[in-house]
């Protein structure tokens, strides 16, 4: 990968828990960050100093006012995600903004029409794209080695670290737009497509049963994608641990990768040694170095602002995780299966 030209100014909207890997990731790349913004003055200030940062403003518009940022990272809820985005679209600034892209369809829709048409790029965190196991799983897939894919399972489950209450940001509908099948669930659905493409028809249950929240901390999703196939989302806040995995199964091989074995690495399973039994087959194991997938991903938005690569997950990426979770939820208030295509634009209320 080529480096990023130093001279990219950045600004960072909202600096709590996720606002440090990005900001690691820009300095990684040689990027400077000039400016934060956070209404939450106390730790505005504190990160102010501990990263060194010139600027520090209360209300992100002061930011965008003073100008001299030539990109931001949005790191506040979702809530902030439009507001923060149309704004940074009003002032010619690319825009790197967390997942879920927006609360409702109409306001992802309008914050891709903007950036648009200020002609700024619009990346989404779906930082899972810039995972090496998951990029090797791409490749492999789309070489046809798998042969025809028939099955994928993806999960992300945790269980805020042993914490007896969701972080305040994520615990109503009016910040976060919904519970863990839109906060982890909408990677996975990302993640999905990545390996998948289209998917057609979801059917889903959710279930509230360890937070004390009007959200669901429990979600299961079955897929079945355009192309034939079936899958598997499993979204929590009731795993133990941090757990984040994928399967790819074809009628030629099969992929895994799952946090939980520790180094990240990507295991193919396939036959091509004469003698192979039910249970023994020939087995590749892909070990991955070279940073964070966070990190890697910040590098990828710096290199399509630069126009040196392609975006790696554009703004209609983003919105179509948030259009397969608001299927999803829709068929779980239904109990019935719900076309993609007729997803609810808004989940209010
Ligand atoms: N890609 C990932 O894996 C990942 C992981 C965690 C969080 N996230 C996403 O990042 C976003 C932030 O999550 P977090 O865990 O950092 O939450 P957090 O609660 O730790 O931090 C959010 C920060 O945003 C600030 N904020 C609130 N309103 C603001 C506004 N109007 N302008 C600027 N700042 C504002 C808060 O004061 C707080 O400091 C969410 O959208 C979340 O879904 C993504």
């Amino acid at each position: 990968m080529s480096a990023s030209p130093p001279s990219l100014k950045i600004g960072i909207i909202g600096v709590g828990g996720i606002s440090k890997v990005h900001r690691d990731g820009y300095l990684a790349a040689g990027a400077e960050v000039v400016a934060l913004a956070d209404p939450f003055e106390f730790n505005l200030r504190s990160r102010q100093r501990e990263w060194e940062v010139e600027r520090a403003y209360v209300d992100f518009a002061e930011m965008f006012a003073d100008g001299d940022v030539d990109a931001i990272s949005i790191c506040a809820p979702t809530a902030v995600h439009a507001p923060a985005t149309l704004a940074a679209a009003a002032h010619g600034v690319h825009v790197l903004c967390e997942k879920p892209l927006a609360l409702d369809l109409g306001q992802g829709q309008a914050m891709i029409d903007a950036c648009r048409e200020a002609g700024v790029v619009l990346q989404v965190g779906h930082q899972l794209r810039s995972h090496g196991a998951a990029s090797l799983a791409k490749e492999i897939v789309e070489r046809g080695d798998l042969g025809r894919v028939t099955h994928l399972r993806l999960r992300q489950a945790h269980d805020w670290a042993g914490a007896s209450e969701v972080r305040a940001s994520f615990a109503t509908k009016a910040s976060s737009g919904g519970g863990t099948l839109l906060d982890n669930g909408c990677h996975m659905m990302d993640l999905a497509r990545y390996f998948g493409h289209d998917v057609e028809e979801v059917f889903a249950r959710t279930a509230t049963l360890k937070f004390d929240v009007a959200l669901e901390d429990t979600a299961h999703v079955s897929l079945r994608f355009r192309s034939g196939a079936l899958g598997t989302v499993e979204a929590a806040w009731t795993g133990t641990g941090w757990e984040e995995g994928f399967w790819i199964y074809g009628t030629e091989g099969a992929l895994e990768y799952t946090n939980r074995l520790g180094a990240p690495y990507l295991r193919h399973a396939y036959r091509r040694s004469p003698g192979t039994t039910w249970g023994d087959t020939d087995v590749s194991e892909h070990r991955f170095a070279g940073g964070t997938p966070h990190g890697r991903h910040v590098r990828a938005f710096l290199e399509t602002i630069v126009g040196a690569r392609e975006p790696i997950c554009t703004g209609e990426d983003g919105l179509e995780a948030v259009r397969l979770v608001f299927a999803a939820y829709e068929s779980a208030e239904r109990n019935e299966s719900v076309r993609v295509a007729e997803a609810p634009a808004t989940m209010a209320g």
